[in-house]
């Protein structure tokens, strides 16, 4: 149950991650959300709530991810990395997948995954969830031919998920990877076919029923298990 339980969100200030915080503090949760502008946090600052704290953070900076890190003083029990990003549409002789957006779309999704678990292993308490926001264009049996590196970004985050959860094992620690959905997010579009509320609602359901013999496995949102 989230009831007095700590829940750590990264990308919080809008789209999924948003959604994440208001329902995590609708079941009285310890809430942590992280943005990186301010100037795009708007609602997430204008949530009023003493179980509610946030905090600057870019996943792809390992320096300002430790430093909030070193700043929590609770341990935390849901670690959620749902921060990502799609700069890829079309494949890979698209001109979409420069290089350079090739890489970012890698350091966000992946890299991004890695230094957070890494950085907040110490504020982990025993039994912790980790939860990776991954995606089913990441699957290998996917075979559609858009947002290719995306679709490589979220299989390597699956892939990532499996060691975590294999060098985590001895320590309790529950990691796993999750589908939100199609989602009506700046990610997702306007044809998506879920709200971010109903995504994030059933999510927590989800993580709310996690328990260690899940760990290593990949779940959609509506909590059935997906072969990746
Ligand atoms: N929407 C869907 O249909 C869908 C489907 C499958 C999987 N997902 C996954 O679900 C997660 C959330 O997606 P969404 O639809 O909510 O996307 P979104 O509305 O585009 O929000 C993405 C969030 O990630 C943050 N972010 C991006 N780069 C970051 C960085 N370097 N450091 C810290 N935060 C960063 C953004 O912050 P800024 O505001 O600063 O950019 C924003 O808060 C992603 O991992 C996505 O891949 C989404």
């Amino acid at each position: 149950m989230l009831n007095n339980r700590s829940i750590f969100i990264t990308g919080a200030n809008r789209g999924i991650g948003l959604e994440l915080v208001n329902e995590s503090l609708n079941k009285n949760a310890s809430v942590i959300g992280t943005f990186r502008n301010k100037s795009k946090a708007k609602e997430l600052f204008q949530i009023k709530s003493n179980n509610f704290n946030s905090f600057q953070m870019n996943v792809t900076n390992e320096t300002s991810i430790l430093d909030v890190s070193d700043k929590l003083t609770k341990p935390i029990d849901f670690l959620v990395c749902n921060a990502g990003i799609n700069n890829g549409f079309g494949n890979f002789f698209d001109e979409d997948h420069s290089q350079e957006n090739m890489l970012e779309v890698l350091n966000v999704n992946v890299l991004g995954c890695i230094l957070t678990v890494r950085s907040f292993r110490k504020n982990l308490n025993n039994n912790a969830k980790i939860i990776l926001i991954s995606s089913i264009l990441g699957i290998q049996q996917h075979n559609g031919s858009n947002a290719s590196i995306y679709r490589a970004s979220k299989a390597a985050v699956n892939n990532i998920m499996v060691s975590f959860s294999e060098e985590l094992k001895t320590e309790n620690i529950t990691v796993v990877s999750f589908h939100p959905g199609w989602v009506r997010t700046e990610m997702g579009g306007p044809n998506a076919t879920l709200s971010a509320t109903e995504s994030a609602k059933s999510l927590i359901n989800c993580f709310e029923n996690l328990s260690f013999k899940d760990t290593g496995k990949f779940f959609n949102y509506d909590g059935n298990q997906i072969n990746f």
